[in-house]
Formats: C-alpha cells, sequence, structure tokens
C-alpha cells in the first residue's frame, strides 16, 4: 500500500502539516505519513487555529497526484469511507469539512508546493469536550455517537481508503470519485452562501465539476462554477 509506506509517528508536533514540508525538502518516498497524538499549533484553512488535544487522528500524508485540484475530494470520500465502514454516517460540506448531525467532525488541509501536495486530515475521533467557543460547530465521533473507535485501527482504515480513493485519482478514475462524493455530500439542491474573499455569492447547489469546482445556480438564474471558498449551508444562519 502506498499510503503509509513510512510512517513518522509523533507525540506531540507543533503541526504534522508542518513537520512533512520539512520532510518534503528532504525528498521523502511518496506516501508518507507523519501521525501525532497531540498537535501544539494545529493550523485549519486559511491559518485558522485547530483544536488537536490527544484523542484525535492528526495525519498529513506526502503525494506527488497527477491532479492536485482533486485532492480534497480524495480525502473527504477517504474519511467518509473510512467511517462508514465502522457504522458511522458523515457528511461532506464543499471543500474540506466532514459533518456529522451538523457539526464538524473532520477537517481537510490540502497544501501544493510545487509538484508535491501535503494533504492535512484531522479527525475529531475521540474528543470528550470542547473549548467554549467551538462548541456550536465542532464534535467528536465519540460524542456524536457515543462510540469510542479505537485509533490505530480507525487510522488504519483511513489509510486503506486513502490509498483506494488517491488510486482512482491517479487511474483517471476520477468520475468513480466524484460519484461517491455525491453520495456523501450534504449540500446538492442546498441553498448556500459561498464566501470568496470580499466576494459571496448565494444560489443552489446543482453538482460538483470534474475539476471539484462547485456549480451553483445563482437567485439570478445563472449557473457559475466556483473553484474554492467557504460554503455556508442557508439554514445554518
Ligand atoms: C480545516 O478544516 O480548516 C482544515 C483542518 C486540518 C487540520 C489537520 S490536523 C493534521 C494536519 N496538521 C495541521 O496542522 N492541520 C491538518
Amino acid at each position: 500500500m502506498l499510503i503509509g509506506n513510512k510512517l513518522y509517528y509523533l507525540d506531540t508536533v507543533d503541526s504534522t502539516n508542518a513537520y512533512a514540508k520539512v520532510l518534503l525538502e528532504k525528498k521523502v518516498s511518496e506516501g508518507t505519513v507523519v501521525l501525532a497524538d497531540k498537535q501544539e499549533r494545529g493550523r485549519g484553512r486559511f491559518n485558522k487555529q485547530w483544536y488537536s488535544p490527544e484523542g484525535g487522528i492528526w495525519m498529513s500524508v506526502i503525494l506527488y497526484p497527477t491532479d492536485p485540484a482533486l485532492m480534497s475530494i480524495v480525502a473527504a470520500v477517504a474519511v467518509c469511507e473510512a467511517l462508514h465502514l465502522n457504522g458511522i454516517l458523515p457528511g461532506i460540506k464543499w471543500p474540506n469539512d466532514i459533518l456529522l448531525n451538523g457539526k464538524k467532525i473532520a477537517g481537510i488541509l490540502v497544501e501544493i508546493i510545487d509538484e508535491s501536495v501535503i494533504v492535512g486530515i484531522g479527525l475529531n475521533l475521540n474528543i470528550r469536550t470542547f473549548p467554549q467557543e467551538l462548541q456550536d460547530i465542532a464534535s467528536s465521533v465519540f460524542i456524536e455517537t457515543k462510540k469510542h473507535l479505537e485509533k490505530k485501527m480507525l487510522y488504519d482504515y483511513l489509510c486503506k481508503q486513502l490509498d483506494d480513493c488517491y488510486k482512482m485519482l491517479q487511474n483517471k478514475q476520477s468520475s468513480e470519485l466524484l460519484t461517491k462524493w455525491r453520495h456523501y455530500t450534504v449540500i446538492l439542491g442546498q441553498m448556500v452562501t459561498i464566501e470568496m474573499g470580499d466576494v459571496t455569492i448565494q444560489g443552489k447547489v446543482l453538482d460538483i465539476s470534474n475539476d471539484g469546482a462547485l456549480v451553483l445556480m445563482k437567485t439570478d438564474g445563472k449557473i457559475e462554477r466556483i473553484p474554492g471558498g467557504v460554503c455556508h449551508l442557508l439554514k445554518d444562519r
């Protein structure tokens, strides 16, 4: 299996993505994983802090994909498949949030560096409590299901699913991958707002395109492809 063929398992790290970036400079093999029990400076998208105490799965994978734009899709589908195989049914909120009962239980941070990609995955697996300011939006598999899934076991599932999904991408089977994404997503047919810097667009989600962009029908009826941004389900507001 490519994913996890080499593993750097750390007790504590600043950020697994930052650690992977240093490894990248040393030209480590594709599929190398950095996994940590705890991160002291875990980062999310837009450089936001990512709460990373013990109990979660904090990992980064080094890959050299043919199509880096679809790596968020690869990782999101893999996280959902790994959980689904363990009796949990999460949903994907484009582009990189994994939800359970409407709360975020996992996030994906894809960093493209030249020809390489670092895929950071944070999965709130067995976290028991969150700081007050996160309680309305974040949760864990344990809090939502009262099930304690063993971390090593879920990590193994995750690597296997990432391996399968990454193979689909590399073997030009991304339509299969997008079909899985459509199965898991919670935003198809929903009204959303997408924040892209200073611009906010509102519309109904029609589909995801082959390059991972969101296909939106705006309130004026025009169809727009949105390459990236922050998505809010309108009923969340
Ligand atoms: C997001 O939803 O904003 C993305 C969160 C990504 C968090 C993971 S945890 C492992 C890896 N290391 C980091 O510092 N961030 C990612």
